[in-house]
């Protein structure tokens, strides 16, 4: 029987397709070379979660998913969790939380690695965080790389990893501030608008067919329709909104990445411009922290302590 295990998983961005996802069309999504690590040791006496970072609250519900799904009770585990993904801003901290949870109890439950298994509990454990969530976030989390991924109805979300065919776009993360409203409240705040969401679709397959080499699409100009069409969904706030056309008028375009924020901030921007200096000086002149990122990380990780 395993009693100490440590797993890790990694946060994510959303290339194309958010709140669109929610509703059955496709999205586009890729893991980040930072990541969430929880060490587990079940030779303690009674149940203690620490983080320095993510919401006890959240990590506690997780804890109880967990129990009741693989009908097994941990009475001594101690949870220790590190981070260096920001919380609720986007990045998808939770979804890597729910990944290395569901990974962590698989293994001291059954001592196996099932991802299908874990990305399973993971889709349970994110939907205490917003009621309808697409599961992307977690599936790009468990498998890691890039994915297509789609959620057909809630019994069927299919996903298939993207081979990229060529050399990506320096792509900066901004991040716009953390948004007053939860996703759960973002996503709830979006009403199905069919002729939006086939514009992203649209978008969504052009950007695809870009990152597998089958079609030289300016990949700039369909992140900022993209965001054009978050925008109509009211999803980018109006300080946002003003960020982003500062990036447009310097030459560069942007998006949001997840759930948004209507309010303030709007948590991370995806910003694409040839010159990394005109970022950083545009940067420094709002006040705006760039994350610097590499995508495409591995996903979830699992080792015997
Ligand atoms: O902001 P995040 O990381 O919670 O991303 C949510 C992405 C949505 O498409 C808005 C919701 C979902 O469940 O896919």
């Amino acid at each position: 029987m395993v009693s100490k295990t440590k797993t890790s998983a990694p946060g994510k961005i959303i290339i194309s397709g958010e709140h669109a996802v929610v509703y059955g069309y496709p999205a586009l999504l890729a893991s980040l070379d930072r990541r969430l690590t929880c060490i587990f040791d079940a030779q303690t006496k009674g149940q203690e979660i620490n983080s320095s970072v993510n919401d006890l609250t959240y990590a506690w519900k997780a804890l109880k998913i967990c129990e009741r799904s693989l009908r097994h009770k941990f009475p001594n585990v101690k949870i220790t969790i590190d981070s260096n993904l920001p919380v609720g801003s986007g990045m998808g901290s939770s979804a890597a939380l729910a990944v290395a949870f569901a990974a962590g109890f698989n293994r001291l439950a059954r001592n196996d690695f099932d991802l299908e298994a874990i990305n399973n509990l993971a889709y349970r454990i994110e939907k205490v965080r917003h009621g309808k969530p697409s599961g992307g976030d977690n599936t790009i989390s468990a498998y890691g790389g890039f994915l297509w991924y789609r959620k057909e109805s809630e019994n069927l979300r299919t996903f298939s990893p993207i081979k990229i065919k060529r050399k990506l776009p320096r792509l900066y993360i901004l991040d716009s501030g953390k948004p007053i409203e939860s996703t759960g409240e973002m996503v709830a705040g979006v009403k199905k608008d069919t002729a939006t969401f086939m514009a992203m679709e649209k978008v969504t397959r052009g950007i695809l067919r870009y990152l597998t080499g089958e079609e030289n699409v300016n990949f700039g100009e369909l992140m900022t329709e993209n965001e054009r069409l978050l925008e109509r969904l009211d999803v980018v706030s109006p300080q946002t909104r003003e960020l982003i056309k500062k990036i447009e008028k310097l030459g560069g375009h942007a998006k949001i990445s997840g759930a948004g924020g209507a309010k303030k901030g709007s948590g991370i921007l995806l910003v694409l411009h040839k010159d990394s200096q005109v970022i950083k000086r545009l940067a420094k002149s709002v006040n705006c922290a760039i994350i610097p990122v590499k995508l495409g990380g591995e996903g979830v990780e699992v080792e015997n302590g």
